[in-house]
Formats: structure tokens, C-alpha cells, sequence
């Protein structure tokens, strides 16, 4: 997905600027091209050598440098780049850059620029609430910039606010969606479950299932890096929601239905990826349940099948996650549940299911084609589920 692209990281002078690092080096690990231009504040916090020694490629710090290594006409970056991402940008880049200007290296790759442009917004909170870096920012959107929504957290004034630098993976998110605009997906609307549902027996406790929701996320987000429309309905999991695209919590099976019902409306897929509970307790206690003398027997009754009864004309993709007779059990649940495609995942296998960031699956379509995957990482699993649903989204239409 970022193999091969020129991503023009753009950093300028906040506290911030170290984060910069951790980007332009996991960038350049997935295969990027990173070419990076630093403003003359940018250098006060941080030094092109740590970026030229990450990167590779030589960091650009004025429009007007002469040393052989690093002369570079002053558009060549703003005609080579695949995206342009500003991180940080601080309320003077922001300002610089909604007023046309062009007076550093950095402002005038942005105007020259056709390529997308992602600005990461940083600085302290009055800054970013100020209203003339509201309206900037305003009119950069209008404009078809992206702009990443700063994080609230610890501010380096000391205070408590927003305006921090989200995490890596929020601005790399944002990197993969913007390049994945035209891809198979392009505009389909796909719905993608989650994580394991928790059925509450009383206040404090719940019925719940070992799943972790990394399958679920890491197919929501190949299917945004296609240029699909995603919502993702999951429940609590310990992973972090991913950057453009339409999250929704749920806990139990019963509220799951509800939210898949209604996402479904206008979709083109449904993936079931959550491990949804089969029973549920048929009465929760109001009260925490106080220990007794003897046993306690909990009386359980069935949930909702989710993907058999929710109805539409869109694709379903089920899981079925299982522990013996793989093969067999995952094409019972194709035909009795109605999908049109069932990923079949031995739970047991090493390196395979719950919690693990690798996963070994059969992928059986209802047309009884069956294809066994090696093991590889979840993300692969999700990309290759993915090239089948964009043939199979364009032999349905
Ligand atoms: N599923 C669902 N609603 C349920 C149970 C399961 O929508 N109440 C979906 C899962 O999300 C998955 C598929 O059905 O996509 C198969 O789930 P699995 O747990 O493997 O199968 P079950 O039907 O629960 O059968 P069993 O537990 O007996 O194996």
C-alpha cells in the first residue's frame, strides 16, 4: 500500500516535531519513499540528520540551498509527491498556507502542489481555538485539504488540552486512506463487526469470548485503504479506533443486531468478523450478585443469529472460528446461514485466532470455490478478503 509512494513529510517547529521521527520511520520500514522538508523553526527542535539517517533521502531546509547534495528546484517535491502530510503543523504553517503564501521551501510545495495534502494540526490550546486558526483551518478543508483532529491529552505548557500530535498509526491511517481514495473499493459501503460481545450477567460481570477485534480492524482498514466507505461496529477491544472511519461501540449480541441492522440499510457488504455470543443470561441482576453458600446456576438463552437474520441485498461474509472439523463446519454455517462467502479459521492452529497478529484461513465461496491461505499476518488476510470482495461486489451488480 506504501510501497513505492513519495510521501512528502512536512514538519515544523512544535514540541511535536520528535513524533516526526516515529513517522518518517515507520513510513520508510512500509516501503514509502520519504522525502522530508523542514521549516527554519522545525530546526530548532529537532536536526535533518535524524531524518536523512531514517529516511535515506537528504532533507530539504531552504528554497535557496545551494550544496550540491541537497539543491533541488523549489517545485521538484510538490511534483514527485503521492500525498503531502504536514506533522506537525503549527497555527503559523496553517495560517501561512491558507493565505497562498510561499515563502519557505515548505509553503511553496504546498501551493505548487496537485498531490493531497494532510495537515496534522499541533500547538497549544488557545491556539488552535483561537478563531482565526479555526476559520484557517476551516477554509483548508473547504479547500479539500484533510485535516487530522488534534488529540486532547498533556500539553508541553504543562496544562491539560487539546492540541497534542495524535499517535503514528492515526496520521499513517489518515496516509493510506487518502492514497487508497481510488481504489477497488472505491465508494462502496462496507459494514465490518468486531471484537467479542460481553453479555452482562449482573453490574460488574459479563459472559465474554477470548476474540480481540484485530481481524475485524485490521479488515476495516484494508477495506478504507481501498477507498471504501467503512463502518465498524465493534466492542470494547484494547486496539485503537482507526482514522477515518465510522466506529460504533456495542457490547452485547442483542445491541450489536440493532447497529448492524441499521448500517446495513444502504450496504453493499456485510463481514462478520465479532464472535458473538450464542446464549445470554436471561435475566441480568440490577444488583451485584453476592456470594451464597452453594453453586450458582445461571439460566442462558439464545441470542440472535446476526448475519442469518439480518436481510438485504448486500454480500455477507461470516467466520467461522473453529476448534475440529474445520472445513466441514465452516461450509454448514455457509449454506444454513445464507452467505455468500465463509472465512474458515481453526482457532487451534498455531500462530491462528484469538489475539494472535497472524492468521491461517480457507476462504470457501458459496459457488463452492475454496482457497487455503498460508499463514500470514492479519493485514494480508484482510487484503486478499478484500481483492475477493471487489470481484465479488463486481459480478453481483
Ligand atoms: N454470528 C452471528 N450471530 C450470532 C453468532 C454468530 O452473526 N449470534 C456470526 C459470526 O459473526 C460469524 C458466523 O456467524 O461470522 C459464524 O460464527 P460462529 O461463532 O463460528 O458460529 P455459530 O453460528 O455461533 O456456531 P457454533 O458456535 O455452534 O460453532
Amino acid at each position: 500500500m506504501l510501497t513505492n509512494k513519495t510521501i512528502v513529510l512536512g514538519i515544523t517547529g512544535g514540541i511535536a516535531a520528535y513524533k516526526a521521527v516515529d513517522i518518517a520511520s515507520k513510513l520508510t520500514q512500509a516501503g514509502a519513499n520519504v522525502r522530508v522538508i523542514m521549516t527554519k523553526s522545525a530546526l530548532e527542535f529537532i536536526t535533518p540528520l535524524t531524518f536523512e539517517s531514517i529516511t535515506g533521502n537528504a532533507v530539504v531546509t531552504d528554497m535557496f540551498q545551494t550544496n550540491a547534495e541537497h539543491r533541488i528546484n523549489h517545485v521538484a517535491l510538490s511534483e514527485i509527491a503521492d500525498v503531502i502530510v504536514i506533522a506537525p503543523a503549527t497555527a503559523n504553517i496553517i495560517a501561512r498556507i491558507a493565505c497562498g503564501m510561499a515563502d519557505d521551501m515548505l509553503a511553496c510545495t504546498v501551493l505548487a502542489t496537485k498531490a493531497p495534502v494532510i495537515i496534522s494540526p499541533s500547538m497549544h490550546t488557545n491556539m488552535y481555538e483561537n478563531s482565526i486558526t479555526q476559520e484557517n483551518i476551516a477554509k483548508l478543508k473547504e479547500r479539500g485539504f484533510t485535516i487530522i483532529e488534534p488529540s486532547a491529552g498533556r500539553l508541553a505548557s504543562g496544562g491539560y488540552g487539546i492540541g497534542r500530535l495524535p499517535d503514528t498509526e492515526v496520521i499513517i491511517g489518515a496516509i493510506q486512506q487518502t492514497l487508497g481514495k481510488s481504489g477497488n473499493l472505491k465508494g462502496k459501503r462496507i459494514v465490518v463487526t468486531a471484537g467479542g460481545t460481553q453479555e452482562d450477567i449482573d453490574p460488574v460481570r459479563y459472559i465474554g469470548n477470548r476474540s480481540s477485534g484485530k481481524m475485524g480492524y485490521a479488515i476495516a482498514e484494508a477495506a478504507r485503504d481501498r477507498g471504501a466507505n467503512v463502518t465498524l461496529i465493534t466492542t470494547p477491544t484494547a486496539l485503537a479506533i482507526p482514522e477515518g472511519i465510522k466506529t460504533v461501540t456495542v457490547r452485547s449480541a442483542l445491541q450489536m443486531k440493532d447497529v448492524v441492522v441499521k448500517a446495513t440499510a444502504k450496504a453493499d457488504v456485510l463481514l462478520m468478523a465479532a464472535a458473538v455470543a450464542d446464549y445470554t443470561p436471561k435475566t441480568t441482576a440490577k444488583q451485584k450478585i453476592k456470594k451464597g453458600a452453594g453453586g450458582l446456576t445461571l439460566e442462558l438463552v439464545k441470542t440472535p443469529d446476526i448475519i442469518s437474520e439480518v436481510k438485504g441485498k448486500f454480500l455477507k461474509i461470516g467466520f467461522a472460528a473453529e476448534t475440529q472439523n474445520l472445513l466441514a463446519n465452516a461450509k454448514k454455517k455457509l449454506a444454513s446461514k445464507g452467505l455468500d462467502m465463509i472465512v474458515a479459521n481453526d482457532v487451534t492452529s498455531k500462530g491462528s485466532g484469538f489475539g494472535t497478529d497472524t492468521n491461517k484461513v480457507t476462504l470457501i465461496s458459496k459457488d463452492g470455490k475454496q482457497e487455503s491461505l498460508p499463514l500470514m499476518s492479519k493485514r494480508e488476510v484482510a487484503e486478499k478478503l478484500m481483492d475477493r470482495v471487489g470481484k465479488m461486489i463486481g459480478k453481483k451488480r
